[in-house]
């Protein structure tokens, strides 16, 4: 097992001006699963391929455990991939896809044989190990890839968002048995994905990543409680955080006809973050909402809605009860939970306010 160092790592690729990956500096934990988060080209893919030696590092250096191996070809890096489309050999049984690479590294059938056993019955893939993968569902499919990473024994997992070719119910199964068996592997782990949700979790930490930049690094928690900065707010919990123009007031926020308690320095405008479950709904306090519609979940619903604030108009969401709720086009007031306002700088987007206190 290791430690994995991304130090000033840069990935610029020929042709271009910008870099995808702009120096990167991450450290993940000996055996810790980390999960890497941001939007569609925001570098995710590059950075664990310049990690697997898939792709040329330009700047900064990248070390497993003490070892630089910035220069070090694929093979000799100790690592094992997870592809989103991983192709099992279809001429093959479970068993032969999944012993391929030990084979390759010769090592001698017995080994081979003891180490597929063990990974299949890691996945509950036992009594598949005779079969074609066109014999196979999915997920059972998915597992035979996971397999062919876990018999390699290797120091770090990549995986490239590998549930992604599932459907949504297999795709929740399979990520919690992905998450139970890196934790009963103690493998460090990377693991790609564009899904919030995943990350959240799957992750003992998330890195958030936009346009090539590291845009911060926590425990789900950190980022949910916390975020640094705007686009952290916005990416991370669903439905979004609204996000609200403002201004600072004396020891805190602007907010409709109130005014909200906030731990700030700051004077001028601002933007203001609250979640929808951090939103109360009451008669004549805080920022006036028009409803647009409610969507009823059982006990809980959300109010879609939107608020005008200096001639503009936003949307908001709200968290409210399922069974009692205001209705489509009722005007309402909200007022946020005080030790739930999050605060950020107008132009930069950067937090301001500290820490959540609980
Ligand atoms: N071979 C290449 N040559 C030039 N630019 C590239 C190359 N591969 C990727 N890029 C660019 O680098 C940026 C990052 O791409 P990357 O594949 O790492 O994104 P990603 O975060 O994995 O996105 P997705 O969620 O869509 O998989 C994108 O702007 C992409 O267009
Ligand atoms: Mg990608």
């Amino acid at each position: 097992m290791a430690t994995v160092t991304f130090d000033n790592a840069t990935r610029l690729y020929p042709g271009t001006t910008k870099p995808a990956v702009d120096k990167i500096n991450l450290k993940v934990e000996d055996g810790e699963f980390l999960v890497l988060v941001g939007p569609s080209g925001c570098g995710k893919s590059t950075t664990l391929r310049m990690l697997a030696g898939l792709e040329e590092v330009n700047g900064g250096r990248i070390l497993i455990g003490d070892r630089d191996v910035t220069d070090v070809p694929p093979k000799d890096r100790d690592i094992a991939m997870v592809f989103q489309n991983y192709a099992l050999y279809p001429h093959m049984t479970v068993a032969e896809n999944m012993g391929f690479a030990l084979k390759i590294a010769g090592v001698k059938k017995e080994e081979r044989a003891e180490r597929v056993l063990e990974a299949a019955k890691l996945l509950d893939l036992e009594q598949y190990l005779d079969r074609k993968p066109k014999a196979l569902s999915g997920g059972q499919r998915q597992r035979v890839a996971m397999g062919r990473a876990i018999v390699r024994k290797p120091q770090v997992f990549l995986m490239d968002e590998p549930l992604s070719n599932l459907d949504a119910k297999l795709r929740v199964q399979t990520r919690t048995q992905i998450s139970s068996l890196q934790r009963r592997l103690g493998v460090t782990t990377v693991y790609v994905t564009h899904d919030q949700v995943e990350a959240l979790t799957m992750g003992d930490r998330i890195a958030v990543l936009k346009d090539g930049l590291l845009q911060q690094v926590g425990s789900p928690r950190d980022l949910y409680e916390s975020p640094a900065n705007q686009f952290v707010a916005g990416f991370i919990g669903s439905p979004a955080m609204n996000l609200l123009p403002s201004k600072a007031v004396s020891g805190g926020v602007e907010f409709g006809n109130a005014s909200v308690k906030a731990d700030i320095k700051a004077t001028g405008a601002v933007t203001v973050g609250i979640r929808p479950e951090d939103l109360t709904v009451n008669k004549d306090k805080g920022l006036k909402v028009t409803v647009d519609v409610v969507e009823e979940l059982g006990a809980d619903g959300y109010l879609y809605g939107h608020v005008t604030i200096d001639g503009v108009e936003h949307n908001i969401t709200v968290r409210v009860d399922g069974r009692n709720h205001p209705m489509r086009g009722d005007e309402v007031f909200v007022l946020p939970v005080e030790k739930h306002v999050h605060v950020f700088d107008a132009s930069s987007g950067n937090r301001i306010s500290g820490a959540v206190i609980d």
